[in-house]
């Protein structure tokens, strides 16, 4: 079984795949963090995410189990990884890693963008997790303060909606809801709550995949 889950940042996408993958115990690959961490990776070697030649370079060099899980999460990593995300070339260089996780006989849970649309098109069951940019702000706000970061709501709220707004006008793999994905509003949601309608959603797909064949 296969899980794509995309969505808008702090849509609560990654809190539906994690809770999905323990209940099914799969595996779980947050892209998003694959991106984060070649903007990064471009920001520590003082280069600029939007040039080219620098974010592919470190695309291509990046190693998934020496991510540094808590520095990929600051608030200049996400709007780094924006950045980079819109690079054609970097995209491509990250297709064969997350098409290798999901290949895992066991099956597996991916959340990011264009997993419904372009890594995974054929994968069981296609969630869309959105939310309004008011609710997605104050989840992010939380989590940026819990981690020291000195940003006010006003600000971040302008950050997240420059990034929504380059992830869904980019010309490669824009966020889209795919044609064939549910769609899951978190906004007034617990993560309990969202957790609950997702495997609900999964269950029912499951039970059409078992009926059609
Ligand atoms: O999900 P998260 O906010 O961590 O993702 C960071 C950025 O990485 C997104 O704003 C998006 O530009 C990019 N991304 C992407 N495709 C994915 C996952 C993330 O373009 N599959």
């Amino acid at each position: 079984m296969i899980i794509a889950v995309d969505g808008p940042t702090a849509s609560g996408k990654g809190t539906v795949a994690a809770g999905l993958a323990k209940l099914y115990g799969l595996k779980r690959l947050d892209t998003g963090a694959l991106y984060r961490a070649v903007g990064l990776a471009v920001l520590d070697t003082g280069g600029d995410p939007g040039d080219e030649a620098a974010a592919v370079a470190a695309a291509r060099a990046l190693d998934l189990a020496a991510i540094d899980e808590t520095r990929i999460r600051s608030s200049a990593a996400g709007v780094a990884a924006s950045q980079v995300a819109a690079l054609s070339v970097v995209r491509a260089a990250l297709v064969d890693a997350q098409r290798a996780f999901a290949a895992d006989p066991a099956g597996a849970v991916l959340d990011g963008r264009d997993i419904g649309t372009v890594i995974c098109p054929d994968a069981t069951v296609k969630l869309f997790v959105t939310a309004s940019l008011e609710a997605r702000t104050e989840r992010r706000l939380k989590e940026l303060h819990a981690r020291g970061e000195d940003i006010s709501f006003d600000t971040l709220k302008a950050q997240i909606a420059e990034r929504d707004a380059r992830d869904l006008n980019r010309s490669d793999a824009p966020l889209r809801q795919a044609a064939d994905a549910h769609l899951l509003d978190t906004t007034d949601l617990s993560i309990e709550a969202a957790v609950e309608a997702a495997r609900r959603i999964v269950e029912a797909a499951c039970s059409r995949h078992g009926a059609s064949s």
